[in-house]
């Protein structure tokens, strides 16, 4: 082709509309437009003839080049814009969202029900004004036992069947270190730290020497509550329990309380609940009047405050509100059962 003598302008416009419009892509456009107007194509071929011309000619032929150049720029430049329009159509259709499809959902993971149980806990106690506080699962003995008004001889502690630690400080006596048995240590934590009012909801982790069965596991979870402030009763002990207890179990949950013995609390009770899903008594949990030797050890004035003290299992909590018979359910990491709530 380009060995072929040079056309005359006006063919290569009429060849090039022809060139232009037939081609269907981007890629197919360039070609065209090179070999018709690029540095090798045919009109840049006639342009290099204008040399062998007199003068009138060249002027001639010359403004017919341009005159051809121009109109096949414009040529160009459209089916450039009509291709280009295209291409973008094509490319939208593609990666356009199809609303008839059923949606991509994340798969999302629930909290464990134990996790869910004690923050639901926390939530009805934080509605009474009472703050959620953490304490070390690693308690000395101290906490655990002493400043909970239980004596190193006294019967409650063979009671616990406490998993002990090596101390971290080999001047510590063998047995002063240990996981705790209950959450109850945070109530001394948290008196020597502030003074009263204290309002505080400790929900956690405790540890207790317990071959693994349907009730028992030799971890478990707690929330204690704790308050102390000037005149309270025993009805504030009561009223806070039957609040707690709706939160838990529903509007048609009620408490009855029976008298018992804890170390730290004078006078104690237990607390049943009647749980309406389950349709009677369930046992709940242990309460009383915050002993006045638990105060004094914590540094309080039993003379100037009062306070009530309760503390209760989560995983019994859990069960009742799920319906679920088996604790070791809730270790065994059974998808069919987590992803059930
Ligand atoms: N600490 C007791 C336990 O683990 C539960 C308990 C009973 C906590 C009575 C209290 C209380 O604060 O007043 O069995």
């Amino acid at each position: 082709m380009n060995q072929a003598p040079a056309a005359d302008p006006e063919t290569l416009l009429m060849q090039g509309r022809e060139r232009f419009a037939a081609a269907t892509s981007l890629s197919e456009l360039d070609a065209a437009k090179a070999e018709l107007v690029g540095r090798r194509g045919a009109l840049t071929a006639v342009q290099r003839t204008l040399g062998g011309l007199d003068e009138q000619q060249r002027r001639d032929l010359g403004a017919r080049i341009n005159a051809v150049r121009a109109a096949l720029a414009e040529l160009e430049a459209q089916r450039r814009i009509a291709l280009t329009d295209e291409r973008d159509r094509v490319v939208l259709a593609a990666e356009a969202v199809d609303v008839t499809l059923p949606a991509r959902t994340a798969r999302r993971g629930s909290l464990h029900p134990i996790h869910e149980t004690m923050e639901t806990m926390v939530d009805v106690m934080a509605n009474l004004g009472f703050s959620a506080v953490e304490g070390p699962e690693v308690e000395t003995d101290w906490f655990n036992f002493q400043a909970m008004n239980i004596p190193v001889d006294h019967p409650a502690r063979g009671m616990h069947d406490t998993i002990y630690v090596q101390p971290p400080n080999p001047a510590d006596p063998p047995g002063s270190v240990l996981l705790r048995t209950h959450t109850s240590p945070m109530q001394t934590r948290t008196m020597l730290a502030q003074g009263p009012p204290v309002y505080i909801a400790v929900p956690g982790r405790t540890y207790r020497q317990e071959a693994a069965d349907a009730t028992h596991l030799p971890v478990f979870h707690q929330m204690e509550c704790l308050a102390v402030d000037e005149g309270l009763s025993f009805a504030d002990l009561r009223g806070t329990l039957a609040e707690l207890c709706r939160g838990l179990f529903g509007p048609g949950a009620r408490i009855r309380m029976r008298p018992d013995h804890y170390p730290f609390t004078e006078p104690s009770a237990d607390v049943d609940a009647w749980v309406p899903a389950v349709g009677d008594w369930v046992e709940l949990l242990g309460s009383g009047m915050v002993h006045p030797n638990v105060l004094h050890m914590a540094g309080y004035d039993p003379e100037q405050v009062s306070g009530f003290a309760f503390g209760m299992g989560v995983e019994r909590v859990a069960m009742l509100r799920h319906g679920i018979d088996d604790l070791r359910l809730f270790t065994d990491n059974d998808l069919r059962f987590l992803a059930s709530f």
